[in-house]
């Protein structure tokens, strides 16, 4: 195939046939590369044939293939960085499991060294950090060359991405350093950065990210270093590599030297005697694994003499002189014996994975968060793959993680233990409480459905009918007087309360109940009085209170206040609403048309309605209740037009926010303060030296319900 003529001279036939060309003969490179380590041809040669797969998808995009070398390995992240191999070998370290573990190694050095007599063994012990150690090149203090570890043998040159990590000094500081230098050490990513990381990619409906380590590694191969950059990635100096002088006589020294020239080191790396100081500083360190803000999976011993670590020696890939003591491991494998769903508080469904018991870390876990359907699946929102495109089935060997103090999370999975019989797993579209239908919401923000699937049995749902008690009767909705949230729980806990309409039902049922609500603890004759009291003086609530207090998703305050200014009515929201639940085009429009308020509003509205027993326990709400028109005296009637108001004073049925916004909307002016200028002061109980003031200037007063029935809201 020529691969050399112009691309404007390529029919579309011709074009494909080289895109297809290209695609197998990639891969095939990519594997000789990766896999096989025995590439084939040059790394000039193989940047040449992706750019001319670049070229050609930029000018036939319709053509670009499903499995085009551009789209392998996830966005962003690049294949074939050019090889860099190690001057010295990057080791990697043996493990100690147990303090024995570590009594052993120490004491295979005093039998090594049984010949010094008198000769004491100093060791480092240091925090063994959870990320991916990288080789830094530095000519003349200035940093040249940065590579992975790759094989120990051979990495790849990351140059340009480790250039953007704030921890790596382009140019080392100080004086002492070698002429060339390589120095080592591991590129993580705190735990602040990682979750600030989900939540941004979160919002934007991007991909998941599993955890910190695996994320650093996917930051660090990124293409475009800027991606890198935005990363925020650490950097902690602790070994080197080839040194052209030496410049240190113990590690201790080495590593202080490392923070002379403006690397980062670990505060907690301390120099110890022996075994005794080597396990106190173990459990130190253990015992800040989880505040120090990024991932630990030990303590790493090095014996402190440099000249004696030389004569030590190595063992096949790792140095006989340091050995990592690790912690219990966080990671492991078990049975996923069941998906169970949860149902939130505000109807998000979760599974959970019921797993065979397993310690993780040194605790027994039975749960892990399966986070959403799409992270079961193995693939996000937008189609990328997660755990390389791995689903979750029940029957399936699962890896759990746990960091911290973090819920535990399903990690990945072992195909080759799954059960010929397993299935995929069929996340359930009805709530599993209350058996209203489970959707995901279109995001508008987005774009996208959301990865959530929520219950839309708001009302009657009993996973979130306590939240929605509260909210019903909460400040701004209902505002009953004594029904707060601790008495909701307790009536719905003893079923006194458990929809809307009961709290309304409560004083005759109460009347002729054996077990009346004076009797009970906490309760006399005259609270519980009072409380049916309050009850009743809200049978008459304002419209946009009870449009905001029926807690159908999206609509908050504002909302409900322009559906309540809108429909005028309960009815007639109510009427247009359950129209467009029905299909009614025209009663959707309706919704649509009200300026401010936008599809996911109306969306929301439309699936309360469409649910029969929300509808239900709406209806039967209303036969107790009888919501009061919203009335908006045009500003010409009111007789507070041009007039300032001051409120003072605590308000029982508005807002301070909403009784200055009715104020304004009916022509008045309101004030902070009461001057000869104020016509009319509105005080509620508590008003002080407003009040007396007022009285003073002889200016008018009210109350609440004097300015209420003023207005003619009342
Ligand atoms: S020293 C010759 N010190 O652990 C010794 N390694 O299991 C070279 N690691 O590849 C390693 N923290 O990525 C050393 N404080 C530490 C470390 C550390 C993490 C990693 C490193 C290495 C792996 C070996």
């Amino acid at each position: 195939m020529d691969l050399s003529r112009p691309v404007e001279e390529l029919t579309e036939g011709e074009a494909a046939a080289e895109l297809e060309f290209l695609a197998k003969e990639i891969a095939r490179h990519d594997i000789a590369y990766h896999t096989k380590d025995a590439p084939e041809i040059s790394d000039a040669e193989y940047d040449a044939l992706r750019r001319r797969n670049d070229v050609l998808e930029a000018s036939f995009p319709h053509l670009i293939r499903q499995d085009s070398p551009s789209k392998r390995v996830g966005a962003g992240v690049a294949e074939g960085f050019a090889k860099v191999t190690h001057r010295v070998p990057m080791l990697s370290l043996n493990n100690a499991f147990s303090d024995e573990d570590v009594a052993d190694f120490v004491a295979r050095g005093h039998r090594f060294f049984e010949k010094d007599a008198g000769l004491k063994l100093a060791f480092t012990a240091e925090p063994k950090i959870d990320g991916l150690s990288a080789s830094l090149r530095y000519e003349k203090g200035r940093f040249v060359q940065g590579a992975t570890r790759g094989d120990g043998e051979v990495g790849e040159d990351i140059t340009a991405n480790l250039k953007t990590i704030r921890d790596i000094p382009q140019q080392l500081q100080g004086d002492g350093w070698p002429d060339e230098i390589e120095i080592r050490g591991e590129v993580y990513m705190s735990h602040a950065d990682f979750e600030a990381l989900k939540a941004r990619s979160a919002a934007e409906g991007g991909q998941e990210y599993v955890n910190p380590r695996n994320t650093a590694a996917g930051s660090l191969r990124q293409k475009d270093p800027e991606i890198t950059r935005s990363r925020n990635l650490k950097f902690f100096a602790y070994a080197w590599g080839y040194t052209s002088a030496p410049f240190a006589e113990t590690q201790f020294e080495a590593v202080r030297k490392f923070g002379e020239w403006g690397f980062v080191i670990n505060p907690l790396m301390i120099r110890t005697e022996g075994i005794e100081e080597m396990l106190v500083q173990y459990r130190r360190i253990e015992e800040q694994r989880a505040t120090l803000g990024y991932d630990i999976d030990g303590v790493v011993y090095k014996l402190d003499n440099l000249a004696l670590q030389q004569r030590w020696g190595f063992v096949a890939r790792a140095p006989r002189w340091a050995i990592a003591h690790k912690f219990p491991a966080e990671l492991a494998w078990t049975r996923l014996e069941a998906i169970d769903i949860q149902v939130g508080r505000t109807g998000a469904l979760s599974p959970v994975a019921r797993l065979q018991p397993v310690t993780v870390g040194g605790v027994v876990v039975t749960n892990a968060t399966l986070h959403n359907e799409d992270y079961i699946a193995g693939r996000d929102s937008q189609g990328n793959p997660i755990r390389d495109g791995k689903d979750i089935r029940v029957g399936d060997w699962v890896q759990v993680y746990r960091a911290g103090d973090v819920i535990p999370k399903v990690a990945d999975v072992d195909l080759s233990k799954r059960p010929a019989e397993s299935h995929p797993y069929v996340f359930p579209d009805v709530c599993p409480a209350c058996g209203s239908p489970a959707v995901q919401e279109f995001n508008e923000k987005t774009g996208k459905l959301d990865a959530v699937r929520r219950c839309t049995g708001d009302l009657i749902c009993p996973a979130q009918a306590v939240e929605q008690l509260k909210h019903f009767v909460s400040r701004d909705a209902l505002d009953i007087d004594g029904l707060g949230e601790k008495q909701i729980a307790a009536f719905y806990e003893d079923g006194r309360i458990m929809r809307p309409a009961d709290i309304f039902t409560f004083a005759a049922r109460d009347a002729r109940s054996e077990k009346r609500l004076k009797d009970q603890d906490g309760w006399g004759d005259q609270s519980a009085e009072k409380l049916f009291a309050a009850i009743e003086a809200r049978r008459q609530p304002e419209l946009d209170r009870l449009i905001f207090a029926l807690g159908i998703r999206h609509v908050g305050e504002g909302n409900a206040a322009l559906l309540a200014r809108t429909f005028g009515t309960f009815g007639q929201f109510e009427a247009v609403a359950a129209g467009a639940a029905g299909g009614d085009e025209s009663a959707r429009a309706q919704l649509m048309n009200i300026d401010g308020i936008g599809e996911t509003v109306v969306n929301s509205v439309i699936r309360f309605f469409s649910n029969a027993r929300n509808k239900q326990a709406v209806d039967d709400l209303l036969r107790q209740i009888a919501p009061l028109e919203y009335v908006v005296a045009s500003a010409g009637e009111s007789p507070v037009v041009g007039k300032t108001v001051v409120f003072t004073g605590s308000l029982e049925k508005l807002t301070r926010a909403e009784a200055k916004a009715m104020a304004e909307r009916l022509g008045a002016k309101v004030a902070g303060s009461v001057s000869a200028k104020t016509d009319l002061v509105v005080a509620g109980p508590g008003a002080g030296s407003k009040l007396k003031k007022a009285e003073e200037l002889g200016i008018e007063t009210l109350d609440e319900d004097g300015w209420l029935e003023l207005v003619g809201a009342q």
